[in-house]
């Protein structure tokens, strides 16, 4: 006789392990032939403050990162509307504005708070690891 898992245990299971992967990991990870992503180091704690994000650039996309509140943020940095980096913007509390027409994003969620942003802003996972600061990019 052959004892059956519950599809939500094995699932879980699954998503813990993923999970693991992806705070632990600096390579490419792949877990069950799901690729999870790569940390990538683009500066370190002392590039990033309260007042002065972070422009950088990984491979074709280019992400803001800000530390509200001591925690850090990764957040696109082109604004939706038109070609201009939202980390040349005005950041206020957990909120930056666009230098050019003045679109507010929430930084903790990307969401466009006001227009003309169009669009709310992909995010990425970003960690402090020994120093550095690390985005995950798939
Ligand atoms: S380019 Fe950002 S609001 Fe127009």
């Amino acid at each position: 006789m052959t004892a059956k898992r519950p599809a939500a245990t094995a699932t879980a299971t699954i998503a813990t392990i993923v999970k693991a992967v992806a705070a632990t990991g600096t390579a490419a990870q792949s877990v069950m032939g799901v690729v999870v992503g790569t940390w990538r180091k683009v500066g370190t704690v002392d590039d990033v403050s309260d007042d002065t994000p972070l422009s950088v650039v990984v491979g074709d996309v280019e992400v803001g990162i800000y530390r509200v509140n001591a925690k850090l943020y990764a957040i696109e940095d082109v604004c939706p509307h038109q070609y201009a980096l939202l980390t040349q913007g005005f950041v206020e509390g957990v909120n930056v504005e666009c230098a050019l027409h003045g679109a507010v994003f929430d930084i903790t969620t990307g969401r466009c708070l006001k227009e003309p942003g169009g669009r709310d802003l992909r995010t990425y996972a970003v960690r402090e690891n020994d120093g550095d600061i690390e985005i995950l990019v798939e």
